[in-house]
């Protein structure tokens, strides 16, 4: 049967509503970035292989579960997807995004998107975390191609402010509070799997491109569309190619992910805290 993405999100909610309730707030954990699912207090862990519908996960450094636990023993439950589906695993666009239109039905009302990323501009180094301004698609696809179903969103999206602006302010005001430093850009994501030439790079650079990853990007598009308050976050975990002598390797993307574990850990604490208090106030 071909896959129907709105009947696939629905089975897949109604299986984690029988585990247990949805908390207003998700983040989806890139790679290297899965430790901060292990924080979560008294937490329900979900292997995604019982979520129907969930792929299996490829990569290293993604287990592949969805954890729903406390920030801290008085703090909010939030759900946290440790592992994802990208398009270079030959997965199509609507199962990439699938997880993201699971949480939406099963009743999450805010997104982090996490994710390691080359940096481009000459301000980010390896272990800089960056906001998530705005996104560049070079995927060469979109999730929303395809018959129009009402059921999931509009036909044609608004992404003017894909990154919700209070959002971001929620992230640069935690960034603050916790003294970790947040830099800014745009993210622009490829299809990957081939780490990118340096011309690609300088291209990236002309176009506006800050940072460049394989993922994000597609979740993004279905999560505005489902109409989710989207924010983002990349760690960057090294320089584009061409930027450095050291070739690239994912490897170092992921021991470098490790390495910003402490800042990662206390940005999303203070972020998903303050995003949950938005989600609660109705704003
Ligand atoms: N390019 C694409 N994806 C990446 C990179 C990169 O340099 N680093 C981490 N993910």
């Amino acid at each position: 049967m071909r896959f129907d993405p709105y009947t696939a999100a629905d089975e897949a909610a109604a299986a984690l509503t029988e585990r247990c309730k949805a908390p207003s707030v998700a983040v989806v954990l890139g790679s290297g970035l899965g430790a901060f699912a292990d924080r979560l207090h008294e937490p329900t862990i979900v292997p995604y292989g019982e979520i129907p519908h969930f792929p299996s996960v490829g990569v290293r450094g993604h287990a592949g579960r969805l954890v729903v636990g406390s920030l801290g023993p008085d703090g909010p439950r939030v759900a946290a997807l440790a592992g994802r589906v990208h398009l270079y695993e030959g997965h199509s666009p609507a199962q990439v995004v699938h997880p993201v239109r699971t949480l939406w039905k099963w009743g999450v009302r805010g997104l982090m998107l996490t994710n390691a990323a080359g940096g481009i501009k000459a301000e980010l180094s390896p272990g800089n975390l960056m906001l998530i301004v705005d996104h560049i698609n070079l995927t060469g696809k979109n999730p929303l191609v395809g018959p129009a179903d009402p059921r999931l969103g509009p036909r044609f999206p608004d992404m003017s402010a894909a990154y919700d602006p209070e959002l971001c302010d929620a992230l640069r005001a935690a960034a603050k509070d916790r003294g970790v430093a947040l830099r800014e850009g745009v993210y622009t994501g490829l299809a990957g799997p081939s780490y990118e030439t340096p011309a690609e790079i300088r291209m990236l650079a002309v176009l506006g491109g800050d940072a460049v990853g394989m993922s994000t990007v597609a979740e993004v598009i279905a999560a505005r569309h489902a109409g989710l308050r989207v924010c983002g976050v990349s760690c960057i975990t090294n320089l584009a190619a061409g930027l450095s002598a050291e070739p690239l390797d994912h490897a170092e993307v992921e021991a470098t992910a490790g390495e910003a574990r402490s800042d990662f850990i206390a940005l999303l604490e203070e972020g998903l805290s303050r995003i949950d208090e938005l989600m609660e106030r109705g704003a």
